[in-house]
């Protein structure tokens, strides 16, 4: 019984007279895991572009990440721990999207083939989602990989040295097209897939639907790329004093 469900659950075809519930709640577990990992973009893409404030605003955010409200001087492990955290929900997600992904080249080729036949916006999203998803197994690894295991190298300088200096900007712009697409159509997708804005007219709140979110992709990948200018900018000019860590207004107003 077991084993049926295990197989139909993996090949989406039953071996039983009676359909298995776990299809069904595997792709719950999916939409719940990715709805979280959106939800923490939306807000981890404004926090992280508050270098636009300027270098002084963005160590005051690192600071509060660091609990500097409760303990004395902050502590980096409280965002190791935050990233351990969304590294487990990522694992989770990914192993739960790879039932969907084409489980061979010639059934790959079979859906490119009737993706460009049909011209279906809604098939072409599922691409979109499926290699940008891809994307991000790798680049989001990499990433939250290097803030689990350096989070006291988070700051103006730390991340401007990381990016410039440390030539990681171009994996960041990857990662940044990769997430922003992969949320902006894992979200679409979400609301079509539960009818969550049907309504009265389902056909044009549909359209509504992704004209919305086509602007908020928009307004992250501009808000991304003018940040990641930013942090380029700030690292150029900090190039001869890398590793130099960044010192608050305050403190350096007390060592005068
Ligand atoms: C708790 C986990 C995370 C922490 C603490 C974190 C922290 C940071 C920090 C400090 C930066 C600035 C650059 C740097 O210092 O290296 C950054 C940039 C970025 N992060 Fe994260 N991150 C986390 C998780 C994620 C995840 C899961 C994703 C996507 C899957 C992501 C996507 C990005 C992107 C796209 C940028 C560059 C944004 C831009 O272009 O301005 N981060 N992150």
């Amino acid at each position: 019984m077991l084993n049926a469900d295990i197989i139909e659950s993996i090949t989406g075809k039953t071996t039983k007279k009676h359909k298995s519930r776990i299809p069904a709640k595997l792709d719950l577990l999916q939409s719940i895991t990715g709805l979280i990992l959106a939800l923490f973009i939306v807000f981890h893409i404004i926090f992280e572009s508050s270098i636009l404030l300027g270098k002084e605003t963005m160590y005051k955010l690192t600071m509060i990440f660091e609990l500097e409200f409760i303990i004395e001087g902050g502590s980096p492990i409280f965002i190791s721990i935050l990233a351990f955290v969304i590294f487990i929900i990522l694992i989770f997600h990914a192993f739960l999207a790879m039932r969907k992904f084409p489980n061979s080249y010639r059934e790959y080729l079979r859906f490119r083939t009737h993706t460009k036949l049909m011209n279906h916006s809604d098939t072409n999203l599922w691409f979109i989602q499926i290699s940008s998803g891809f994307m991000l197994f790798f680049l989001a690894s990499i990433h939250l990989y290097i803030m689990m295991t350096q989070p006291q190298n988070i700051g103006p300088f730390a991340s401007s040295d990381r990016i410039y200096s440390d030539v990681m900007w171009p994996m960041y712009l990857m990662l940044l097209v990769s997430v922003v697409l992969h949320a902006g159509v894992g979200i679409y997708r979400l609301i079509m897939k539960w009818g969550i804005f049907d309504g009265e007219n389902p056909r044009k709140n549909r359209v509504k639907t992704k004209k919305i979110i086509q602007i908020v992709v928009v307004f992250y990948l501009i808000i991304g790329i003018f940040s990641l200018i930013s942090y380029m900018k700030i690292g150029y000019d900090h190039r001869a004093n890398y590793g130099e860590k960044y010192i608050p207004q305050m403190e350096l107003k007390n060592e005068n």
